[in-house]
């Protein structure tokens, strides 16, 4: 990727932006500027600008970002490495967002808009959240059913419609990913605001909750279960056990979940046992919800060892619990392989060389057994080879076929 700053823009992006939002004004306002319009009328701007828009190199947009003067609507948010503001008009913003190593988690929106990818390659999934049983008036407890897996690339437009109608999330497989997005103002809706939501889970075992506007005391309760399992974990599990009788369903959940990914094996299950035992049979549900969430944060703690795009694709792919025939076939759409079991193997290899002398417990650490073990269930054969017999192999598929996050290539 060329990141050498440009001589010269060839339109400076200012203008361009001026020029997009006086578009996007005149169509909206002759909707009467009904929201419900505005992810069209956004794509549409989008798409007559594509030209210029995909021309664009990382260095100029960055050239371009450090030279704004203009307020920015979330500077500090940590959704983007940094969301960049380009322009506020009076309903709606033209916005910019820089991704790093971090994706989306599974949300849907309360604005309406349309984004496009203007530098990297994004993996874009869609869901479907069934079957939505209330828990209290922020949590529900449903299936998150996926309906949609493609590949964005620079130029790529969709368009965001406010509400659950729309859920998805994106995996960012280029360091650094830039998109830019069109989207009103929640605050200046007609509207009774709506608050975003975030999915965790996947399949029956899933739950959403408003992902805004949370009150101060949950972080409270974040930052000081993390302190108290740090220095104190027997003080931390006993005032966590007995809050469990005093606090609804949803703040023990919000605990859970935040401690979740910092829990050695053995408390983590003392901690699901408990919140299990005091909430009842749907406990269960979130619990395996909770176990997933963790499963993939950890995976995507070794993003850092992806070398290039494709080493990102393969993690994109681990991380769904779906089955090895759609893993293949993904890697057979998205890849010029031409023996997409070949190329899964050799990824997973390389990676593994790398992990090699790092301080990590995680199971893609393979050595050559478990090598020959995972090239048999790739390529679906079972005879002994080298110097493992028949039963050596079987013992290294049974422990691979139980780690996070190569599960999904056993089933
Ligand atoms: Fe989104």
């Amino acid at each position: 990727m060329d990141v050498r700053p440009a001589d010269n823009l060839a339109v400076g992006l200012p203008a361009l932006f001026e020029s997009m939002a006086g578009a996007v004004e005149h169509a909206w306002a002759a909707t009467n500027r009904s929201p419900d319009d505005l992810p069209l009328i956004a794509a549409e701007v989008l798409d007559r600008h594509r030209t210029e828009l995909t021309r664009l190199s990382f260095a100029d947009i960055a050239e371009e970002a450090l030279a704004t003067r203009g307020p920015q609507l979330n500077a500090d948010s940590p959704f983007g490495n940094p969301p960049i503001t380009w322009l506020m008009a009076d309903h709606f913003c033209i916005e910019s967002y820089l991704w790093l190593e971090n994706s989306t988690g599974i949300h849907d929106h309360g604005f309406n808009g349309a984004w496009m990818n203007l530098v990297g390659n994004s993996i874009h999934r869609q869901f479907q959240f069934d079957g939505a049983e209330t828990l209290s008036p922020s949590l529900r407890v449903g299936s998150l059913i996926p309906i949609n897996w493609e590949i964005l690339e620079p130029g790529d437009i969709r368009q965001i419609p406010r509400g659950s109608e729309f859920i998805h999330d994106l995996f960012h497989l280029h360091r650094p990913t830039v998109t830019l997005i069109i989207r009103s103002f929640s605050k200046h809706s007609r509207d009774a605001p709506r608050l975003q939501q975030s999915y965790t889970g996947f399949g029956d075992c899933s739950f959403a909750r408003d992902s805004f506007g949370r009150p101060d005391w949950e972080v409270l309760q974040k930052r000081l279960m993390y302190s108290l399992d740090a220095v104190t974990p027997d003080l931390a599990f006993d005032l966590f056990s007995r809050r469990l009788g005093e606090d609804s369903l949803e703040t023990a959940l919000m605990m859970l979940k935040f401690i979740i990914l910092h829990l050695k094996p053995e408390p983590r299950a003392a901690y699901l046992r408990a919140f299990k035992a005091a909430y009842g049979p749907v406990a269960g549900r979130l619990v395996e919800a909770l176990l997933l969430y963790r499963q993939n944060y950890t995976l995507l703690l070794f993003r850092r060892l992806a070398e290039d795009p494709e080493d990102m694709l393969l993690f994109g792919l681990l991380r769904e619990p779906t089955d090895l025939t759609t893993v293949l076939e993904r890697i057979s759409t998205t890849t010029k392989a031409s023996n997409p079991e070949i190329w899964l193997f050799e990824r997973l290899r390389s990676i593994s060389d790398r992990a090699q002398g790092q301080d990590t417990e995680w199971a893609i650490r393979l050595d050559e057994a478990a090598l020959v073990a995972l090239r048999n269930q790739l390529t679906g054969r079972s005879e002994p080879s080298g110097d493992y017999s028949a039963e050596d192999l079987a013992l290294q598929s049974f422990f691979l076929s139980h780690q996070s996050p190569l599960q999904v290539l056993w089933k």
